[in-house]
């Protein structure tokens, strides 16, 4: 079955990263799949943001890392957006957890490198506060945790082996030894970027086993052609727009 995943929630409708864009996506019918993006505080809070700093969708500056949650937490993250979503804030992993039961979603969690000097300390407590409060997700929801970042995603097979990893790949970095890395993460998953993918590099990499998703896409005839090709599934802002392709079984 060819599956869609709501990108930063349904950022085609909502800002992106908002408990409003979640809840937007949750609300399409037949919609299973969120994908979130997870960063860390200086004072290691978990907060959802796709940007290493905060100026491009909050109205507010700075790097997250180097910031403590104080800081941060009353800062509109839906007003660059438009007005009618200025009282949205950067949301905590638990509300992100509270909503998935709330509308029994599937979690797609991906792990943002830590930047700065502190790196490491914060993606050990990253990874450890993850595990930490995916229990409280009900029973019977899926997970799986996806990153670009190999120590993330090794920390993550070492502390919460019961959640399945994706690798996240941008195709200008996928080379011939995709396999080691996908080895060394144990993960079986490959989560790809959508420009520039071609079918032989589809075909490759599912004739060597892997689940293949793509990113992101959101335009319908590319989302067809990519299930054509034999995708497993792909994450797009317009999930809206693209649920009806989650119906077909003939992948
Ligand atoms: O997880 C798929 C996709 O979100 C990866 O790229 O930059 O949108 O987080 P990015
Ligand atoms: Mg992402």
């Amino acid at each position: 079955m060819f599956t869609i995943y709501g990108h930063r929630g349904l950022p085609s409708k909502a800002p992106e990263n908002t408990l409003a864009s979640f809840k937007a996506a949750s609300e399409v019918e037949g919609a299973r799949w969120l994908e979130l993006d997870v960063g860390i505080t200086k004072d290691q809070q978990l907060v959802i943001i796709h940007d290493d700093y905060l100026d491009r969708t909050t109205n507010k500056t700075g790097e997250v890392t180097q910031l403590n949650y104080a800081e941060m937490k009353d800062t509109s993250a839906g007003l660059w957006y438009g007005s009618e979503f200025k009282e949205e804030k950067l949301p905590t992993f638990e509300q992100i957890i509270r909503l998935a039961n709330d509308y029994q979603m599937n979690l797609n969690v991906e792990l943002k490198g830590v930047t700065g000097p502190r790196g490491t300390e914060l993606s050990h407590s990253m990874v450890t506060q993850v595990r930490e409060q995916l229990q409280a997700l009900d029973d019977g929801l899926q997970v799986v945790i996806s990153s670009f970042n190999l120590p993330l995603l090794k920390m993550s097979e070492e502390r919460m082996p019961e959640y399945t990893r994706a690798v996240l790949f941008k195709n200008a970095y996928f080379k011939e030894d995709f396999r080691t890395v996908m080895d060394f993460c144990n993960s079986k998953i490959v989560n790809i970027e959508n420009a520039k993918l071609t079918e032989s590099k589809v075909k490759m990499i599912k004739e060597a086993g892997y689940e293949l998703n793509v990113w992101t896409v959101n335009k319908d005839t590319r989302a067809n052609q990519l299930a054509n090709w034999g995708v497993d599934g792909i994450f797009t802002d317009k999930i809206d727009q693209l649920i009806h392709l989650q119906q077909r079984e003939d992948n």
